[in-house]
């Protein structure tokens, strides 16, 4: 899978740890930034990969920062993007099969890196059910469609 991934300062260590791990799966990794642990604002670099996902140049996403929670909120702002922010391998699964998530966020400050490769596993094996969720996904977006 074509997979985008992007971070603030606070996460290029776990960043390049996950792009090392999913490239040993043979997952293209197409990093977005930052590689620099000079203070950075995190909504740069959730918008860079979330755009990506949206123009279809890869099929999902990963964004970290400290807590996960400033680019998630980011990546969320993006039309077309629905991100889970989560630290547990539950919502990570779920966020995909009911929620058809195409950007994950979490924390390299909240989780370690032997659960942050967990949450990406789930996220990137784990497929949309369709069904009741699909609607349920299609009311979401008018949601989004209503308040742009
Ligand atoms: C940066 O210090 C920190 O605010 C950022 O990584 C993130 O936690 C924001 O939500």
């Amino acid at each position: 899978m074509k997979i985008g991934i992007a971070n603030d300062h606070a996460s290029v260590e776990m960043k390049n740890e996950l792009v090392e791990y999913l490239q040993s799966q043979g997952h293209v990794v197409i990093n977005f930034g930052t590689d620099s642990s000079e203070s950075t604002d995190y909504p740069i670099w959730g918008e860079k990969v979330s755009n990506a996902v949206v123009s279809g140049e890869v099929e999902r996403g990963i964004a970290i920062c400290g807590t996960g929670v400033g680019i998630g909120i980011t990546c969320n702002k993006v039309k077309g993007i629905r991100c889970c922010i989560c630290s547990e391998p539950y919502s990570a699964r779920y966020s995909r099969l009911h929620n058809d998530a195409n950007v994950i966020a979490f924390g390299s400050r909240v989780i370690g890196i032997e659960t942050a490769k967990m949450l990406v596993d789930e996220f990137i094996n784990s497929e949309f059910e369709g069904g009741r969720h699909a609607r349920r996904v299609g009311l979401m977006m008018d949601v989004e469609a209503r308040n742009m």
